[in-house]
């Protein structure tokens, strides 16, 4: 095998995070180097206590997390999506102190660090808000040419929005940011809701992979009876959409989509802020992901979920 990516998910868990992290945690063919918190899903605080609770679950307890932004670079805060996620963002899954502490580092600073260390090799996957890799940038102008790509979940190109009418609810949360990270020139491969609105998961997806891995797999099982919840709520009844899986498979497996290389830019004002749109500028070009082999998407995250445990 050649070898495994060296990969940091910047996230905001969030029950698709936890399918994702729980995902790099297996897939042999990454190495998950660290995790930085954000905002979204949950507050930035809770998001890195999950991320903590995340890894002592998956046994990787020297995986360090780094805390991230507090809020968006220009917009005040957004409430966090409990509707969507639950109270503690594990759905129905209650609070519980994770035994390990953060980082002393700020997440754009050991992002900022590793990619130095990595120089060529470190794969950022954003599936949160993209305040940090923002940050990041701000810190380092070699940033951009010492990551080896960014592979973020966020955006939509033709299928509309999911927290607006026009808007992903990643890039909503801060398109300041967004609109910094497009435009950076870095390699960016965007894994929006063209492709994750086609990869369902249903209740019975979860409840085999519950048989086939018990202690990580059930976990996932009882948080997604709330997820679907949520989905069935916005009148959606064929399932869950594994948006965040999507972006980490998408690291590893780039041959399961099909991608245009367009210039994205970010609207961040009025009723379609958030929206990631085709741009003049044609200086900076981004991968965007437009069609899936959603049933080998789905085949491939149930092969290395069913070997947790
Ligand atoms: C994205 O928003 C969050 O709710 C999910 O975790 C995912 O990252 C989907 O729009
Ligand atoms: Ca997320």
């Amino acid at each position: 095998m050649t070898q495994p990516i060296k990969l940091i998910i910047d996230t905001d868990p969030g029950i698709d995070d936890t399918m994702a992290i729980f995902y790099a945690a297996g897939a042999p063919d990454i190495d998950l180097i660290g995790l930085t918190s954000i905002f979204g899903n949950v507050t930035t605080d809770q998001a890195t206590r999950n991320a903590l609770r995340l890894l002592e679950w998956a046994g990787l307890h020297k995986v360090p997390v780094a805390q991230g932004a507090a809020k968006p670079r220009a917009l005040p805060a957004f409430p966090p999506s409990h509707n969507v996620h639950g109270d503690e963002g594990f759905g129905t899954i209650a609070a519980a102190t994770p035994q390990g502490k953060m980082s002393d580092e700020s997440a754009a600073a050991f992002l900022v660090r590793m990619a130095r260390e990595h120089k060529g090799e470190l794969v950022i996957c954003p599936i949160g808000p993209l305040t940090n890799i923002a940050e990041a940038l701000d810190l380092d102008p070699e940033f951009a040419n010492n990551v080896s790509r960014i592979v973020l979940m966020g955006g939509s190109l033709e299928e509309g929005g999911n927290i607006s009418p026009h808007a992903e609810a990643n890039i909503y949360h801060d398109p300041h940011a967004a609109e910094r990270v497009f435009a950076s020139g870095a390699k960016i491969v965007m894994v929006g809701l063209d492709v994750t609105h086609r990869i369902l998961c249903t209740a019975e997806d979860f409840d085999r992979l519950e048989e086939n891995a018990p202690r990580l797999g059930g976990l996932i099982n009882e948080m997604s009876r709330f997820y679907l919840h949520f989905y069935t709520t916005v009148g959606k009844h064929d399932g869950c959409s594994l948006h965040d899986p999507a972006a980490v498979i998408a690291c590893t497996h780039p041959h399961l989509f099909e991608t245009r290389a367009v210039p994205i830019a970010v609207s961040c004002l009025g009723e379609t802020s958030g929206a990631t749109l085709l741009s003049n500028d044609t200086r900076a070009s981004t991968d965007v992901l437009m069609r899936v082999d959603a049933e080998a998407v789905k085949r491939q995250f149930f092969k290395v979920m069913n070997t947790l445990d």
